[in-house]
């Protein structure tokens, strides 16, 4: 059961991603408010972890001086895109992250959890970022939700097309598959669970030491704030 939920995600999500790193990367740069002000708000000091952080894009937010926001991800085709903007990032995955117990004062957990294609894997991910978590530190987390007001789902468990825009394909030469008149070069279908009302507090609240402080729903995601207890 679980090997083949982490074939699915090596098939369809990390795959996906070093395959449109490029064109993914152009569509995401505008942080989120609330994202944005969770990070302002840090004290001076703090020490975050943005663990699947794609191109960096809340690592360069606007942060209080002495903040520092340490950056990891598997995709290491984003994380060139972040390093080039000179950002410290590192790649590993969130299931086994390279860092010590309580050493971060603050993590951010960003669409990330929603590629996990079990409830174990889904629950052992937040596991591990509650792990490197220090006590008294707080972790945001957002994922998708499965009620939205664009897209609706048949079920949690999904593949979403992305197009590969044909100016964004590195490999269009390798492509044999390739369209001429379309600008698409290639369609990838990414893994995603979607995420029902109650069900992110239902397995936060299942893990020892967190604390939920907010539970709300922003851009489509349901998003938490917990903090880790003592
Ligand atoms: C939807 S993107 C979000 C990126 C970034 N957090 C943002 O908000 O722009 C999902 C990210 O999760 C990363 N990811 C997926 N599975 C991962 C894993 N097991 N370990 C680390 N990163 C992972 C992907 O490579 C991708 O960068």
């Amino acid at each position: 059961m679980d090997s083949s939920a982490a074939q699915v995600e090596t098939e369809h999500v990390h795959r996906v991603y070093d395959d449109i790193a490029f064109h993914f990367s152009h569509t995401r740069y505008k942080p989120w408010p609330k994202i944005a002000e969770f990070l302002a708000a840090l004290p001076s000091g703090s020490f975050v972890a943005d663990i699947g952080c794609g191109n960096g894009k809340y690592i360069g937010c606007p942060v209080r001086a002495g903040v520092f926001i340490h950056g990891s991800d598997r995709c290491r085709e984003l994380l060139e895109i972040a390093r080039s903007r000179d950002h410290e990032v590192l790649v590993c995955d969130n299931l086994l992250l390279p860092y010590k117990d309580n050493c971060f004062d603050a993590v951010l957990s960003i669409a990330v959890i929603h590629h996990f294609a079990s409830k174990q894997r889904r629950r052992e991910a937040i596991e591990e970022l509650a792990r490197v978590l220090a006590p008294k530190g707080k972790m945001i987390i957002y994922v998708w939700a499965m009620e939205q007001q664009r897209k609706k789902f048949d079920s949690q468990d999904v593949f979403v097309p992305w197009h590969l825009q044909r100016q964004f394909n590195r490999k269009e030469e390798e492509d044999a598959t390739k369209d001429s008149k379309s600008c698409f070069s290639h369609t990838y279908q990414r893994y995603y669970h979607v995420f029902k009302e109650g069900e992110l507090r239902d397995l936060i609240e299942s893990i020892p030491h967190l604390q939920i402080i907010q539970d709300y729903y922003d851009h489509e995601n349901w998003c938490i704030v917990a903090e880790k207890i003592a």
